[in-house]
């Protein structure tokens, strides 16, 4: 029996984090802690909300006794941490709730962990999931990001996540936490907020609305499906080495401009328009400031130590985003128009 603690089990990948858990592990107890902000919405697991081995929590990370409560009262000996302000172009525009969050939230669990397990640690893990954008950015042809390329974060965004990491990575070494980092590289599937590019595309081009594309659209970006990314937490939270990290990718690199045009290519398809017709409403736009050229994962130690491999083409992937999306137009509509919101009061009465 594991008790499992999930953070930001309510965004886009805690959510497929929780329902794996939930579906695969009857016996385990998973408890889902998320501060429900823009990007928490409990919708995503409406599916499993009745699960009889799942709880949901309303809680914010940075609140130190909440946490350290809700680790003794489930009895937690696994932390899978997912809680974090994601988006880059936020980061930019507001890095306060990034440092506050990502830094401060990161700080305030290990700290709790620690305190509550009272340095009895067998059978403890805390799993911090982080971000390929913590090593910076890469040239054209450069080798891919391994465990051992130094961090060098640009955005605000990065800055906070790579300072997390260091935070997890000094409770291993200070106080003998058992940690696993991992590092992946853009996550895509259903349930994503329609602030990432993927889905605020697919809903444009459903729209014919305008595709802002940043730059000129060389920047490159290395893309997983994210039941893969799943399954690799899955795997690493059971078999992973405490003390190690490991990174995870998809050896799936495509320039944004490619990749749109090959969104367009299946969206077109699937809503039955004339091929190509969504090209028209490309439109190249201001850069992102400090915009990162290009990520790559090299995940050969996670796919050598660990048998773990991407399962699902880009393609296949794409396609099943899309038409995820366009069998639910009505989590998109409540998303855009806010009344996501409304589903915790509506379902749990607070
Ligand atoms: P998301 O923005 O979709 O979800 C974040 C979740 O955290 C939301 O449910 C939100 O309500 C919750 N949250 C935010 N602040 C909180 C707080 N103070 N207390 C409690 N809960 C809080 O994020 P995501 O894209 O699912 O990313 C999840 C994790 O994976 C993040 O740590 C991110 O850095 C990392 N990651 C994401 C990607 C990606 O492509 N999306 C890739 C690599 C790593
Ligand atoms: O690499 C992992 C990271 O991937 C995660 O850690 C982040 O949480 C996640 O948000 C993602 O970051 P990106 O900045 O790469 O993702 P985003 O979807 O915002 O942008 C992908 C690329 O598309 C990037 O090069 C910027 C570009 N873009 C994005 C948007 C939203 C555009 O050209 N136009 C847009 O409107």
């Amino acid at each position: 029996m594991k008790h499992i603690l999930v953070t930001g089990g309510a965004g886009f990948i805690g959510s497929h984090v929780v329902r794996r858990f939930v579906r695969k592990y009857p016996e385990y107890r998973i408890v889902n802690l998320d501060a429900l902000t823009y990007a928490g919405n409990l919708e995503n697991l409406s599916d499993i909300e009745g699960a009889s081995n799942y709880t949901f929590v309303k809680g914010d990370i940075t609140d130190y006794p909440t946490v350290l409560e809700c680790i003794c009262r489930f009895g937690i000996d696994t932390i899978l941490h997912l809680a974090a302000e994601s988006h880059v172009d936020r980061s930019i525009r507001d890095p306060f709730v990034f440092a506050r969050t990502n830094v401060l939230g990161t700080l305030s669990l290990l700290e709790a962990a620690r305190k509550s397990w009272k340095e009895d640690y067998s059978g403890k893990l805390f799993y911090h999931i982080s971000t390929d954008e913590v090593y910076g950015s890469l040239l054209p042809g450069e080798a891919a990001f391994s465990e051992t390329t130094k961090y060098d974060p640009h955005s605000p965004y990065s800055a906070s996540k790579a300072s997390s990491d260091h935070f997890v990575r000094a409770f291993h070494d200070t106080y003998g936490l058992p940690v696993i980092i991992t590092n992946c590289s853009n996550n895509y599937g259903p349930n994503q907020f329609p602030e990432k590019l993927i889905p605020l595309f697919i809903h444009h081009i459903v729209h014919r609305r305008p595709l802002p594309v940043y730059g000129r659209g060389e920047n490159v970006r290395d893309w997983l499906y994210v039941e893969d990314h799943a399954r690799a937490i899955d795997r690493i939270a059971h078999r992973g080495t405490s003390g190690e990290t490991y990174n995870i990718g998809g050896r799936n690199e495509w320039t944004n401009i490619e990749l749109v045009r090959l969104l367009i290519r299946i969206t077109d398809r699937l809503l039955h328009r004339d091929q190509g017709e969504s090209l028209s409403l490309i439109r190249f736009v201001p850069d992102r400031a400090c915009h990162d050229l290009r990520y790559a994962i090299d995940s050969s130690k996670v796919e050598r130590e660990l048998g773990w491999f991407p399962s699902v083409t880009f393609e296949q992937g794409l396609e099943r985003t899309v038409q995820w999306y366009l069998d639910h137009p009505g989590w998109l509509n409540r998303v855009t128009s806010g009344q996501y919101r409304e589903y915790y009061r509506n379902t749990y009465g607070e």
